[in-house]
This record gives C-alpha cells, sequence and structure tokens, in this order.
C-alpha cells in the first residue's frame, strides 16, 4: 500500500518586508541578505494573524468536505504555541468544521514537529487506509530586532493532506533520523523570540544531514544517481544550497546541473517568504513541483527535514503520476505577487505590538481580509473569526 501526501496547502500573511530596505536600514550591504542569505522578501505577520489562523486558512485551501469527513487524525506541529496545554489543533477542529470521532493534538520538536507528524500519519494509515490525516507546520518565526538572526525571520502555515494512494508523493518505506542534545537554537519559557548560536547552528544542521544522508544511502544502496531532487528545511535559502553543494562537490557536471537547477525552483517560495519553522521543508517541497519544469512522475525526491536541539530525519518519497494536475495550480505566486509591502518603520511597529501574555485585547483586523483572524482575547481566551 502506498502512503504519503495526496495535498498541499500554504498560507502567510498579507505583508511583506523587502529585504535589500532591511540591510540598509542595518547598515548591512543589501546582497549579504540577497545572496549571502539567499532571502528577497520576509513574511511580516500582523497580530490578526498566528499560527491557528494562517493553519485554517493553508488546510482550507485544500480541503474538500469528503476529506473533512475522513479525516481522523490531526497533527499540529509547531514551536510558536499560543497555549501551554490546550493544543492549537483543537481551535483548527472547531474553526475548519471537522467531523469531531477524531484525534488531534499539538507536537514539538523545534523545526522537526510536521515532519514528526508525517511519521504519525504513516503508522496511522496503516491502521486505517481509508481515513486520511491533516498535518499542520505552522510557526512565526520572531528573533530580536537589529539581531543577526532577524534577516532569517518568516511565518506562515502548510497543511498536508495525507493519505494512502496520495496524489502527490508517495514516501519510501525506509528512513533515516538522528537525535542528540544540542544548545544551537532555543526559546526558553516566557520568552516571544528565540535564542541562537547562529554559526554553531548552521554546523550542527550540516552535520545532521551528512550523518542521516550516509546512513540511508547505506540503508537502501542507492546513490546520488537515484535521486531528481533533493529538498531541505530552509532557514534561509542558502543553508539548503550549503547541504547540497556537500554531496554534489565531486559528482559528474550533468547531475550536479540538474540537482542545482531543482534547488533553485524549490527555493522560490521560501526566498520570498523567510523561514516558516515546521512548515519550511514543505514549502520548499511545494515550490518545487510548481516552478520545476522538468519533474516527471516516478522521480524520487529526497528530503531533509531539521529541527535545532536537534533532530534530523532523510527520507524519500516518489512523485506520483498524477502530481502534474496539482503542479498547473498556480495559487501561490499569484497570492505572494499580490502582498503589501511594509516599511522597515511599519515592520518594527508590527513586530512590537507581538502579544505578551495578555486576558484582554481588542486586535483591528479590518485591514485583514484573510479567511481566519484573531480577533481579540477575552478572559484570557483567543477569539477566533472567520470571515
Ligand atoms: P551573520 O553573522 O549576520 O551573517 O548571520 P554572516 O556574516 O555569516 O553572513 C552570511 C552570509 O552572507 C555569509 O555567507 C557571507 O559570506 C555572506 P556564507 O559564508 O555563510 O556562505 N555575505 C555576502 N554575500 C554576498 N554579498 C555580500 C555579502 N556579505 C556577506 N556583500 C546567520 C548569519 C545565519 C548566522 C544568522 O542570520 C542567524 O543566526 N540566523 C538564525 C539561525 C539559523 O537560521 N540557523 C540555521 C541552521 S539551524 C536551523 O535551521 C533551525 C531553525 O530553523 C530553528 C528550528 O529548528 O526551530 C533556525
Amino acid at each position: 500500500m502506498k502512503i504519503g501526501i495526496d495535498k498541499i496547502g500554504f498560507a502567510t500573511s498579507h505583508l511583506y518586508v523587502d529585504m535589500a530596505e532591511l540591510a540598509m536600514a542595518r547598515n548591512e550591504e543589501p546582497n549579504k541578505y540577497l545572496i549571502g542569505l539567499g532571502q528577497q522578501k520576509m513574511a511580516v505577520i500582523p497580530p490578526s494573524q498566528d499560527i491557528v489562523t494562517m493553519a485554517c486558512t493553508a488546510a482550507e485551501k485544500i480541503l474538500t468536505s469528503e476529506d473533512k469527513n475522513k479525516i481522523g487524525l490531526v497533527v499540529f506541529g509547531t514551536e510558536s504555541g499560543i497555549d501551554n496545554s490546550k493544543s492549537a489543533a483543537m481551535y483548527l477542529v472547531d474553526l475548519l468544521g471537522l467531523q469531531e470521532n477524531l484525534r488531534a493534538f499539538e507536537i514539538k520538536q523545534a523545526c522537526y514537529g510536521a515532519t514528526a507528524g508525517i511519521a504519525m500519519a504513516r503508522g496511522y494509515l496503516d491502521l486505517h487506509p481509508d481515513k486520511k490525516v491533516l498535518v499542520i507546520g505552522a510557526d512565526i518565526a520572531r528573533y530580536g530586532l537589529k539581531t543577526s538572526g532577524e534577516a532569517t525571520q518568516g511565518g506562515g502555515a502548510i497543511a498536508l493532506l495525507m493519505s494512502s494512494d496520495p496524489a502527490i508523493l508517495a514516501l519510501e518505506p525506509k528512513t533515516a533520523y538522528y537525535a542528540r542534545n544540542v544548545m544551537d537554537f532555543w526559546r526558553p519559557l516566557g520568552h516571544t523570540e528565540a535564542l541562537v548560536e547562529g554559526k554553531y547552528s548552521a554546523k550542527i544542521y550540516l552535520d545532521f544531514f551528512k550523518r542521516v544522508y550516509l546512513n540511508y544511502l547505506q540503508q537502501t544502496n542507492l546513490s546520488l544517481g537515484d535521486f531528481s531532487a533533493f529538498i531541505f528545511h530552509l532557514p534561509y535559502t542558502k543553508m539548503g544550497l550549503k547541504a547540497l553543494r556537500t554531496i554534489i562537490s565531486d559528482t559528474e557536471p550533468e547531475i550536479a546541473d540538474n540537482l542545482k537547477e531543482q534547488f533553485e525552483a524549490s527555493r522560490e517560495y521560501n526566498r520570498n517568504v523567510g523561514n516558516l519553522y515546521t512548515g519550511s521543508l514543505y514549502l520548499s517541497l511545494l515550490s518545487l513541483l510548481q516552478n520545476s519544469s522538468s519533474l516527471t512522475a516516478g522521480q524520487r525526491i529526497g528530503l531533509f527535514s531539521y529541527g535545532s536541539g536537534a533532530q534530523g530525519e532523510f527520507f524519500t518519497g516518489i512523485l506520483q503520476d498524477s502530481f502534474e494536475d496539482f503542479v498547473n495550480n498556480d495559487h501561490v505566486s499569484t497570492m505572494l505577487a499580490k502582498r503589501h509591502q511594509v516599511s522597515v518603520t511599519d515592520y518594527e511597529h508590527i513586530y512590537r505590538q507581538s502579544l505578551k501574555n495578555k486576558d484582554e485585547l481588542i486586535i483591528d483586523y479590518k485591514s485583514d481580509r484573510a479567511p481566519f483572524v484573531l480577533t481579540g482575547i477575552k478572559n484570557s481566551q483567543r477569539q477566533y473569526l472567520r470571515q
């Protein structure tokens, strides 16, 4: 039986800041952000959006009422939790109108959360092939203003509908993972911004990639030539390029050039949104599917998931016959093109409005036309609206 990704939905906010403008405001060369980090635009998340609203928007784009009735498991991967106890998945079950005979919960391991959700979905679908699983990766990436991490923020949500007989990508059974206690990036309780050892984190990312990739090759006897594309968790898109370079440096130019070309397609959306944490790898998959002109059904894609702290996993999937129907759907590029640019001053203002354990709050959401918005907090309870 095949198990894999049947549909992918994506949502981010309607606002972004231009990276060249941000670089100039920070007295940096624009090319440091544009080329050195590989980032062009960064999503700015207003107070009317959070992980729940963006996850609902992403999921609503792909789910039919038949899908909703078949979902038996909702796994919400995030490291931007809105409650220490209640999971964001409960709000989503309600706002999307899912049938209630299901399991729904939140899961955390930095940027690895959605991949952990996929691992659970595999087990669940093996036991219940007639059901479907909704896996969410939703986050708002925040570092301090004027820190070196600032240029690697972003935010948004990915919704993956997993099923047996998937339309896009059938996951292959073998997978390689590696976990070790590392202090490369963390967010202690009470902190609204992440703490990070930036250069160390990049080193650990590459180390984990090497370990799981080699482990996977050993398990399967596959080699580089068996892959048509590699996609990566992309905290900033240059990070994935660095990882790719480690495995193509001594290979034939034709294979290397093809993998580099696919990588360019896979970073297009991430370059224009920024770090999505849990959703980043899957936004890159969406970007590859919609921006590559040379993928064909039957090809193998390698996926590297990384969550600081740290967990790495390398796994693979085979493109399905119907994946091209999905590719022709261009809603992401249209949606990204329609966003409004904000100045660096406005971005800083929005950044400072972040919600800090407020019990009562009214949010001005009128300029936000997203289908789901956060309208405020009453008696410490978040108020959502479907508009
Ligand atoms: P920095 O120190 O400001 O930047 O911070 P830099 O000096 O390292 O420069 C960046 C790159 O720009 C360098 O390229 C420069 O050479 C280049 P590299 O040597 O790395 O290839 N550069 C230029 N290129 C062209 N023209 C120019 C120019 N000037 C410089 N004029 C850093 C960079 C990534 C460390 C910082 O942004 C940061 O701390 N970010 C957050 C941490 C992060 O993203 N880590 C990635 C791995 S960990 C991970 O992926 C997990 C994560 O997503 C969290 C989770 O799991 O939950 C973060």
